[in-house]
């Protein structure tokens, strides 16, 4: 079979450049989906009912917007990551531990959001280079989701 043509306008190292920078913020999405899961699942405390709603809210987008990002990498044309070991490889994010009380869950997650920010800052300013639209519109998407949910976790903690 013949290999049919990628033409959208993007040449081969534009779109290479920009789906490996995907592909950093898919593998710290997933990690910060688990450990948000595994945080619903664990949160103890007189808070458990609201926190465990919100982290539920806040695992659900995240969890949509992964399939999101897969396949806007193959749609530049790369392989999307797969797997546990290799998504732990691209991630600086580290699992979440279920005996941390309350407080110390959403500290967690606060620092974890940040961390994803900043992978996504990174991914939009090269889509943007590429003159990539349809990335920089998915990662300016992503970017007011996890900074909302990092506002909502620090209001939780009562900071602002
Ligand atoms: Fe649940």
């Amino acid at each position: 079979m013949t290999a049919a043509k990628i033409d959208t306008g993007l040449s081969k190292s534009e779109r290479s450049n920009v789906a490996g920078e995907l592909t950093k913020v898919l593998a710290d999405s997933y990690a910060i989906y688990l450990k948000t899961h595994g945080y619903h699942w664990n949160v103890r405390g007189p808070e458990f009912f609201s926190l465990h709603n919100l982290l539920e809210q806040q695992y659900r987008d995240i969890w949509g917007a992964l399939d999101d990002v897969a396949e806007r990498i193959r749609a530049l044309g790369e392989l999307a990551p797969q797997g546990y070991a290799t998504f732990a490889n691209l991630t600086s994010i580290k699992d979440g531990d279920p005996e941390k009380d309350a407080q110390a869950m959403l500290d967690d997650l606060i620092r974890d959001h940040g961390t994803v920010i900043g992978t996504m800052r990174d991914a939009l300013t090269r889509a943007d280079e590429a003159g990539d639209d349809v990335s920089v519109d998915l990662l300016t998407q992503r970017l007011a989701a996890h900074e909302k949910f990092a506002w909502m976790l620090r209001s939780s903690l009562g900071s602002r």
